[in-house]
């Protein structure tokens, strides 16, 4: 089954082919992080503007890098939720344009489930399976018993983590999306700032990072009114360790209540270094659970994890159908 998957929620224009939810023909990707790095983040008309300037030429050139033709498309899979409304609509319009015109069915799909299955082109998955989803929008702990079955343990109470990266950053006067830099920093520095690590109550697998993002804020204010050195490198990597520790400790906890047999990591935010080592160094101490991170290059928006959700989300629907 050939599903051509498009995502335009934030600020790439993205159009994949995937055969069969795995093999990856095409994923043709223009981003517009160049644009909006001037304004310090994403501007929603402006994005919005950019799809509409691009989308036409990046479907053009998935269909030619997978080397098929519309007709040989068996489903469109398209994200339309959640996301800058503008944005999402020229995603929506063009693959529902490009289905009607082909007469290939259409589903939508959200844009969180599409990061959770950018697991599956590394993976098949294995259920009970606990997906940690770190994005710049969203962080929850999602349990699934079966595909396409979500079930939310808990999520951010405030602040995502990537938001939350992006804004200590853009106080360091890194570039938009400062999450990366911050992640190299890190890696050069000592966790030596005091800083809050949020639990919330102990029970709970919602987080908070608003608190700690303010307390990497108020250290910078006050070295800079008393006209005090910042050592940077460190502060990055007590931000880090703050935040890396309460996300390992929470999924680990959930990881046990729920006896998963696998582990998956989603987002933006996988791509950290620092979270990729600690969270397996301490699912290396698990029995029987199964670690999987998507390819870097999977990690951040692409319609290729779109197309693979689509392709659940019909074969679930259909077969709900067919009881
Ligand atoms: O999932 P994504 O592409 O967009 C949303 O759906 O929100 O995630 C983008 C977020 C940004 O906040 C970016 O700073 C963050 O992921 N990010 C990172 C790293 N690479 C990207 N955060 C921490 N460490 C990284 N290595
Ligand atoms: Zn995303």
């Amino acid at each position: 089954m050939l599903v051509l998957g498009v995502e335009s929620s934030c600020d790439e224009t993205s159009v994949a082919i995937v055969r069969n939810g795995k093999e990856v023909l095409a994923n043709a990707i223009y981003t517009q992080i160049d644009i909006h790095k001037i304004f310090g983040g994403v501007v929603p008309e402006v994005a919005s503007r950019e799809h509409v300037k691009k989308m036409i030429y990046v479907f053009e050139q998935a269909l030619m890098d997978a080397k098929v033709t519309p007709k040989e498309i068996d489903l469109v899979a398209v994200t339309t939720t959640p996301g800058l409304i503008g944005s999402l609509l020229v995603g929506i319009n063009a693959a529902k344009a490009f289905a009607l015109a082909h007469n290939i069915p259409c589903v939508d799909v959200n844009h969180i489930d599409g990061h959770i299955y950018a697991n599956y082109i590394e993976s098949d998955f294995h259920f009970p399976l606990l997906a940690l989803v770190v994005s710049g929008g969203h962080t929850e702990l999602v349990l699934m018993k079966e595909h396409y079955q979500f079930e939310i343990l808990g999520q951010t109470l405030d602040d995502a983590v990537g938001e939350a990266y992006d804004k200590v950053g853009r106080v360091m006067g890194l570039d938009y999306p400062a999450g990366m830099y911050v992640d190299q920093l890190a890696q050069t520095g000592k966790p030596s700032y005091k800083l809050p690590f949020v639990y919330l109550d102990k029970d709970s697998y919602n987080f908070s990072f608003s608190g700690l993002k303010s307390a990497v804020l108020n250290i910078i204010n006050k070295c800079n009114m008393k006209n005090e050195p910042i050592n940077v490198a460190d502060l990055a990597a007590s931000f880090q360790s703050s935040v890396v520790t309460v996300l390992v400790d929470k999924t680990i906890k959930a990881a046990q209540t729920y006896k998963v047999k696998q582990i998956v990591v989603a987002g933006g935010v996988a791509a950290n270094q620092g979270l990729r080592k600690s969270l397996t160094d301490a699912v290396n101490k698990l029995e029987n659970v199964k670690l999987t991170f998507p390819k870097m290059k999977y990690c951040t928006d692409n319609a290729a994890m779109i197309a693979v959700a689509g392709y659940f989300k019909y074969r679930f629907e259909n077969d709900l159908k067919k009881c």
